[in-house]
């Protein structure tokens, strides 16, 4: 073994980032005041923080003001924003939905839950993002709507997703789960399609404590349709007198987790700005190394940077990617290595057809006219995930975490420079 070798941390050298860079310190004071002042006004009045209170309606209000108007509420995870949004499309039972291949099992998961059947679409060439070819080749008679993620941040062409949609009749629901405050062409993501749903789990851009989720739309006859499936049918938005109008369950987010959050989406725009100045400092580094390629994404989207999406190019090294990721990790740099494990549809749930009972309902229902019941193949989506990784990018790092996160994946190029 030759000494740029031996000097890797995986083979026992001194890490670049010894100790690992600092954590994301984004809940600061602001948002233990503003849960500090409920326990104070418990204690005082004697009445305990609710649900669907000032809170809430603050959180909500907000939120739709930074979305550049519309109507917002907000649930108790992005699973369940995603489920509450696509019933709130008025879907029947047993229409297919399309949906984005990459994706977490709770952006694909509602569509069963709502017994109707994912059909996955491929990724655009180059992309963890579905497009409008790969949607269209997937549409069928029983086709009723698309769920598009936004992964990593990255908007999805929703121009010509919502085209294409228009032309065929089909409801968007856009997961922005991973993609706060993105924009394409100057527009927010979660503003083109008819409903948008939102995590805000302690990971995301801006969140309500451990988990939650916003919902998001424009037109007021879904929004009511929103609020009365988030919370078992109850009569919102109908006249006076009227009983609880639909079954569901009750999805409602805490009005402590919606004053975390308030405090939250105060800061999101400086988290994107700072993300977005650390992903370019990143960038005009990575320009320089072989072995690192910045993917091109569409020209006129502005991510959000969830995590930073980074194209290993082995042509020049002596190992593959898995080999290359395991030393630049061990050098302290954070990354998710291998995104397969955001495929939903190569999972047991999906293959076994397991949602409800043992027969594979919906699937096998008689009342489902299809035959798209499974083995789709996305060989986009298997190339994005082969060659790409996620690279862990947090809104308080600067210029000195840039700065060693390149030497971690500068020293580990030469080491396997061929
Ligand atoms: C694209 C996508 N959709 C849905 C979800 C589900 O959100 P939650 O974890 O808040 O339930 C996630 C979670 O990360 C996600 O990434």
């Amino acid at each position: 073994m030759d000494d740029l070798k031996k000097n890797l941390a995986v083979n026992g050298g001194k890490p670049v980032i010894q100790g690992g860079l600092k954590n994301r310190h984004n809940i600061g004071i602001e948002e233990k005041n503003a849960v500090m002042a409920m326990f104070d006004n418990a204690i005082e009045t004697g009445r305990a923080p609710g649900y669907n209170g000032p809170e809430e309606e603050t959180l909500c209000l907000d939120f739709a003001k930074f979305m550049g108007g519309g109507f917002a509420d907000a649930v108790n995870s992005g699973t369940t924003a995603v489920y509450v949004a696509l019933r709130a499309l008025d879907i029947e039972p047993f229409s297919e939905v399309i949906v984005s291949p990459v994706t977490d099992p709770g952006g694909m998961m509602p569509i069963v839950m709502n017994n109707c059947i994912p059909v996955v679409a491929d990724s655009a060439p180059g992309s963890y993002n579905t497009g409008a070819a790969q949607i269209e080749a997937r549409i069928t008679e029983n086709t009723r709507a698309v769920i598009v993620s936004h992964i990593m941040g990255e908007p999805a062409d929703m121009p010509s997703i919502m085209k294409l949609a228009e032309k065929h009749g089909l409801k968007v629901l856009e997961d922005c789960a991973q993609s706060h405050a993105a924009r394409l062409g100057g527009k927010l993501v979660g503003t083109f399609g008819h409903v948008a749903a939102f995590s805000t789990m302690f990971g995301k851009h801006f969140n309500t404590g451990g988990q939650g989720g916003i919902v998001f739309t424009k037109d007021e006859g879904v929004y009511w349709r929103i609020r009365q499936y988030a919370d078992r049918g109850k009569p919102f938005g109908m006249e006076a007198g009227a009983t609880n109008c639909v079954a569901s369950l009750n999805f409602n987010l805490s009005d402590m987790a919606a004053a975390i959050g308030i405090e939250q989406l105060k800061k999101l725009n400086g988290f994107v700005k700072s993300r977005r100045k650390l992903a370019s400092m990143l960038e005009k580094g990575f320009v320089n190394l072989k072995s690192i390629e910045v993917p091109g994404i569409l020209p006129d989207a502005e991510p959000s940077y969830w995590f930073m999406r980074l194209r290993f190019n082995g042509d020049s090294l002596a190992c593959g990617k898995a080999e290359f990721l395991d030393a630049v990790e061990a050098e302290g740099v954070n990354m998710i290595k291998d995104y397969g494990i955001a495929r939903p549809y190569l999972m047991d749930w999906f293959i076994n057809k397991k949602a409800f009972g043992t027969g594979g309902f919906p699937w096998t229902a008689p009342q489902y006219k299809g035959g798209h019941t499974g083995g789709f193949e996305c060989p986009n989506a298997d190339r994005a995930i082969a060659d790409c990784f996620n690279l862990t990018v947090y809104e308080s790092w600067g210029e000195e975490e840039a700065g060693l996160i390149l030497q971690a994946f500068e020293k580990v190029e030469q080491a396997y420079t061929k």
